[in-house]
């Protein structure tokens, strides 16, 4: 199995990357790491110990980083993911505890202790891995790729240009663009062909199991942000898009491209400007991920929730 580490903010969709990575047998989950975004850092990190002691995900630890972006102050995502980040579902009382020290620190020493290179996955504002290739740049060649969800190809979502997961922490973002270390890019025109439908949440519900009732209430909510919001009649679920492109190339389709993080831009700061063409005649600097196989991608997903239910 490939090592990952989670990077989040959970979240709704973060909430089900969690649990894709942490059952799929082609990964080894060797953490989560929790950020502001969605949420504040407090939040996000009490969201992460929700999901893990609901999917009964235990021995992975858990750190808590990033209270704010670089730059610019935190403008969480309560209209999508409600006051608590995940509204929806009732959660048990947390059993599983964050372990001391940042969320930077715990990254440094698995990439510094682990025998393999190790993949990272951000679901969130890239702070956490920016701060972390800052600090510490030896760890970049210690990191075998960073497989995040964020940016787009096309248009945003947090404005007409940018996606939330950059456009929180632009500066962020531009900094692991430019790293060296390979990255792929699942951006919003990748996740938006990973559509929860009414029969993939009847898919969930049909586990019969407590988890799967979760998923599906997590999913009923966020459908119902996306309909109010954007008018889109089914949510996609970006991020464990990202972590399916890590447990098999072949879900997730990815083009070669030069990608420059907008850093100012009257109206388009935060934007992923993406030149599969060679305009600007750079080198590519990352994969960009244009095609989903839905029917794989969620066939690995409700599998996930399926093998954890039955633990
Ligand atoms: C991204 O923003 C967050 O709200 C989601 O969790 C996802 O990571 C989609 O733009
Ligand atoms: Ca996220």
């Amino acid at each position: 199995p490939v090592p990952i580490v989670i990077d989040c903010d959970p979240g709704h969709d973060d909430a089900l990357a969690i649990m894709l990575a942490a059952a799929d047998p082609a990964v080894d989950l060797l953490a989560v790491t929790t950020v502001a975004g969605n949420q504040t850092v407090e939040k996000t990190t009490l969201n992460a110990r929700r999901v893990c002691t609901v999917a009964g995900i235990t021995g992975v630890p858990i750190a808590a980083g990033c209270a704010r972006p670089l730059l610019q102050p935190l403008a969480v995502a309560a209209d999508v993911h409600g006051e608590s980040g995940l509204d929806g579902p009732r959660f048990p009382a947390p059993s599983v505890d964050v372990v001391p020290g940042h969320a930077v620190e715990l990254l440094h020493r698995i990439l510094t202790e682990h025998p393999e290179p190790v993949t990272l996955v951000p679901t969130a504002p890239l702070t956490n891995i920016a701060l972390l290739l800052t600090r510490y740049p030896e760890c970049a060649g210690r990191i075998r790729e960073i497989v995040l969800m964020g940016g787009s190809t096309e248009r945003g979502n947090r404005t007409p240009a940018a996606e939330f997961n950059v456009y929180t922490d632009p500066e962020a973002a531009d900094i692991v663009f430019r790293s060296g270390v390979p990255v792929t890019m699942c951006g919003l025109n990748v996740t938006h062909q990973a559509l929860a439908t009414p029969e993939i949440v009847a898919r969930f519900e049909a586990l019969g199991t407590e988890l799967g009732t979760v998923c599906a209430e997590l999913l009923t909510f966020f459908g119902s942000a996306y309909q109010r919001l954007w008018g889109m009649p089914h949510p996609p679920l970006h991020d464990p898009v990202a972590v399916a492109r890590v447990i098999d190339p072949a879900i997730v389709e990815c083009v070669d491209a030069y990608v420059a993080v907008e850093l100012r831009g009257t109206h388009t700061r935060g934007a992923t400007v993406v030149d599969p063409h060679g305009y600007l005649g750079r080198p590519a600097n990352a994969r960009v991920a244009v095609a989903l196989d839905r029917e794989a991608f969620w066939d690995r997903m409700v599998g996930a929730v399926a093998a954890l239910g039955a633990r």
